[in-house]
């Protein structure tokens, strides 16, 4: 790859005009020597190319882990509110940036930012089975065993069938539960507590695949996920 194209893709707002300058000023080195020249080809694997002496590690995609608060949508625009993609800081910022998969306005948690289409695809796609986990709190307290008939699946309100859930009370009031789910239709979770007569009042995500929320993320903060852990997004896991 040429320099000035590795430069550019790695880092936001460089443009190849500016690497061009870096590079006329010495300010980039390769292996250890100043690059003179921005067009030169590099192996953006294995060579080591460094500015004002600070290594630039290649990477072909990134994955952002964002705490998505109420009040933000997962779209890459919106003329009146804002979006999950202007809560990523300038430091990951990348072209082709979108948020993988959807939460509604009011929900919470965790949205995965990427410029990966293909992982989107394969943890979005319902071939695959990636289960997503919610916290739920409801209006009302819901029945006892009814985590059967979420783990069986129960007509929807399409004429199809849910797939098998599982749910699991978090409090001995049985108004706050964990819910698994492994599709990702349209207001899923808060259409299934709604066809037995109840309301989500909160919700939010706290997991994908096997990938939790991280616990210390403020509300509206991001973090890089290490690309050792992007297989745990993948993860199937049984319900
Ligand atoms: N289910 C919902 O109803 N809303 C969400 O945002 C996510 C899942």
């Amino acid at each position: 790859m040429r320099l000035d194209k590795f430069l550019s893709s790695q880092l936001n707002d460089v443009s190849r005009k500016d690497v061009k300058s870096l590079c006329s000023k010495g300010r980039v080195t390769v292996n250890g020597s100043a690059a003179k020249r921005s067009d030169i080809h590099i192996d953006e694997v294995n060579d080591e190319i460094a500015i004002d002496g600070a290594a630039i590690v290649y990477r072909e995609h990134i994955y952002i882990m964002l705490n998505k608060p109420q009040g933000v949508v997962c779209s890459t625009r919106d003329g009146l509110s804002e979006t999950v993609l202007e809560l990523v800081p300038d430091e990951l910022k990348r072209k082709g940036l979108f948020p993988a998969g959807r939460l509604d306005k009011d929900t919470e948690g965790f949205v995965l930012i990427t410029d990966d289409g293909d992982l989107a695809h394969r943890m979005l796609s319902p071939a695959h089975h990636v289960p997503k986990t919610y916290f739920v709190r409801l209006e009302r307290p819901c029945a006892e065993g009814c985590e059967i008939l979420f783990a069986e699946g129960f007509e929807d309100d399409e004429g199809g069938c849910w797939k098998p859930a599982a749910l699991k009370a978090v409090n001995d009031m049985r108004t706050e539960f964990e819910l698994t789910i492994t599709e990702g239709r349209y207001h899923q979770v808060k259409r299934m507590f709604s066809q037995l007569d109840n309301r989500v009042i909160f919700l939010k995500r706290i997991s994908i695949g096997n990938m939790k929320l991280d616990p210390d993320l403020p509300l509206g903060k991001c973090l890089e996920i290490l690309h050792k852990d992007v297989d745990k997004l993948l993860a199937e896991g049984a319900l």
